[in-house]
């Protein structure tokens, strides 16, 4: 949450901060802001809204200065503040001399602020981050110590979360940056540095790059880089190589993210299996996590750990490791599980799932997994992001780049390493036999081609769309693998259109949801002809006793439910653990269109961001 970029070198610093917080504007939209240097002093341009806003801003001022080749920028995500001009950073010291831009929660600010307050400072915004400014200022003046200097010793009073990047008026050539729980990439160019909060606006200038670890700090003076500890040792940096392509950044077409992500799955889904298995010798390969392997075949129990829709990857997951290697699941909220005192036996075998691999309550709970001596296996789609380094080992989904609020190509990806995951497992229990792990794989490889073919159904779920698009709340119901289907169908629509969705087991709704249906109510039921098909068609026709409208995914050909549904979108056919790979399509693409005809930011949900660096 919230996205900062920083730049020092020889060119104009103003064009390649504001794309690089178009590029970053995924993490936090509600005000941007850019400080540069100037002679002599900090010029800091804000406004609350959009990067966009703050462009034309910047545009339409008469006085404007943006000839500077260092400055620092940031897209918020409010935490501590509304959303405003004020409170949008960069936050500039009383004196005018230190500006920090800062991603993360400080926590003691309040007592920081009441010491500063006493000897004189004076604040102008409600936020946590204003502190870092003044204190660095007041260490400035009182101890004399250099710029960057005084950053660490101001960093060794904070507690909290952060990624900052500072300016000093009086230092023009330098911008220190320093991490601790919130990512931060430095981008190595010829005499310049790009600072980000991860690497996509950095990919278009080099491809080396620099992760700082939790308590790093990096000096950028005089176009040296140092990094230390906020300890004051002095670090070898590793320089990584990305691999990232710059057009996966671009829409290619596409009117949002989210949809160019939706259609991009096919291929997405390969990529995540591409080297990892083979149908013909039954075998699955993941070398993430072959120096770990004893660990991950001894499992007795399988814990799993995620938020959101990876988290909803994580309860199908359950399904495939208890129904397919006979291992005991339990999936869990990282948010609530960080918080109780969960018992973890030795031989427990943890996965924690995050897209983004920055999640803050999916690190913390790895983190107390990890003091309590187990091993945590990660499945997370960033390369290089602060989860999968801090995992034992794991396994990407290498789905490339989702840059919409909604996840959608990282679900199936997770599905898809899930699996191969699970299949490791049966192959060493041999809880299911060589023939059927070499059908299952086959028809894995055959998923993408399914996908390819569910995508046809985008114009008849756009009409079914148009028909609801006015309507206040759904219902989503599902079972067995359809369950966690349900729940995420649900949360995509509540997500991006506002629409009040509900996902429950099909069977469940006689416990009370049932209540709710009326005519005005459409239930979406995940209905593949599968293992459960007659338990869900009975829950159907429960709904439809009930005058309920009934939009059911269905299985290519199923003519029972056509004569029931009112609506219904065909998904080929293929085994019920494979069925939430296809039906996750008509799901993600009905709240698309819900989404799109009642005008709503697709791609920048309101009060969401990407990546939920705070908890
Ligand atoms: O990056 P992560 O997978 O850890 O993110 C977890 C959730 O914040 C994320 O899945 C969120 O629920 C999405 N907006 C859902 O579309």
């Amino acid at each position: 949450m919230c996205g900062i970029v920083g730049y020092i070198g020889k060119k104009e610093a103003w064009p390649i901060l504001i794309k690089g917080l178009e590029r970053l504007e995924y993490r936090g939209y509600d005000s941007a802001g850019v400080a540069l240097m100037n002679p002599g002093e900090i010029l800091v341009y804000k406004k609350k809204g959009k990067v966009s806003e703050l462009s034309k801003f910047v545009k339409n001022k008469s006085d404007k200065n943006i000839g500077g080749t260092v400055g620092i920028a940031h897209t918020r995500w409010a935490t501590h503040g509304e959303p405003s001009d004020v409170n949008a950073h960069p936050h500039l010291s009383m004196g005018g001399n230190i500006a920090v831009v800062h991603n993360g929660i400080i926590e003691n600010y309040l007592s920081i602020k009441k010491v500063l307050i006493e000897k004189g400072y004076k604040f102008k915004s409600d936020t946590d981050t204003e502190v870092i400014s003044n204190l660095i200022e007041d260490i400035v003046k009182s101890t004399k110590v250099s710029f960057d200097e005084a950053v660490r010793l101001a960093l060794l009073e904070v507690v909290g979360a952060y990624a900052i990047a500072v300016l000093s008026k009086d230092d023009p050539e330098t911008i220190v940056i320093a991490k601790k729980g919130s990512p931060v990439v430095i981008g190595i160019g010829d005499g310049e540095y790009f600072i980000a909060s991860d690497a996509t606006p950095i990919i278009e200038y080099t491809d080396k790059v620099i992760y700082l670890d939790d308590n790093e700090m990096a000096i950028i003076k005089n176009k040296k880089l140092v990094v230390k500890t906020i300890g004051n040792e002095i670090k070898n940096p590793y320089i990584q190589k990305l691999e990232m392509k710059i057009e996966e950044l671009e829409k290619g077409g596409f009117p949002h993210f989210m949809l160019k992500e939706i259609y991009e799955q096919p291929r997405s889904i390969k990529d995540s299996m591409r080297g990892r298995e083979s149908a013909k010798d039954g075998v699955v390969k993941l070398g993430g996590i072959e120096s770990f392997q004893d660990k991950f075949f001894n499992a007795k129990r399988i814990i799993i750990l995620a938020c959101g829709t990876s988290w909803h990857a994580g309860l199908e997951a359950k399904y495939f490791f208890e129904e397919i290697s006979k291992t005991p699941t339990i999936v869990e909220y990282a948010s609530e599980f960080r918080y109780r005192n969960p018992v973890i036996y030795p031989n427990d075998l943890v996965i924690v799932i995050s897209q983004s691999g920055e999640t803050a309550d999916t690190l913390a709970a790895l983190n107390l997994v990890k003091e309590k001596g187990a091993t945590v296996f990660g499945v997370c789609n960033v390369v290089g992001s602060s989860i999968p380094r801090a995992t034992d080992a794991g396994v990407y989904t290498h789905a490339g780049p989702e840059i919409g609020v909604a996840s959608t190509k990282a679900f199936t990806a997770q599905l898809t390493v899930l699996l191969l995951m699970c299949l490791l497992l049966v192959n060493k229990k041999e809880t299911l036999n060589k023939k059927e792990i070499k059908k299952l794989l086959e028809e894995l490889e055959n998923i993408p081609e399914k996908v390819e073919k569910t995508l046809l159904c985008n114009e008849k779920v756009k009409k079914i769309a148009e028909k609801f698009k006015n309507i206040k709340n759904f219902i989503y119901l599902g079972r067995g693998y359809g369950f966690p289907l349900a729940l995420e169908g649900a949360l995509k629509v509540k997500e991006i259109s506002y629409i009040h969705a509900e996902g429950y087991p099909a069977a469940e709704m006689k416990h009370g949801p049932i209540a709710l249906v009326d005519e005005n109510m459409p239930v979406v039921f995940i209905a593949n002809r599968g293992k459960l098909y007659e338990k869900v068609v009975s829950n159907m026709m429960e709904v439809k006793a009930r005058k309920g409208v009934v939009i059911a995914i269905i299985t290519e050909g199923d003519e029972n439910i056509k004569k029931i549904a009112d609506f219904w979108i065909e998904i080929p056919e293929t085994s019920d653990v494979l069925v939430p790979f296809v039906a996750s399509i008509p799901l993600q693409l009905l709240a698309y269109h819900l989404a799109s005809l009642r005008g709503c930011d697709i791609d920048k949900p309101r009060n969401l961001a990407k990546s939920v660096t705070v908890e």
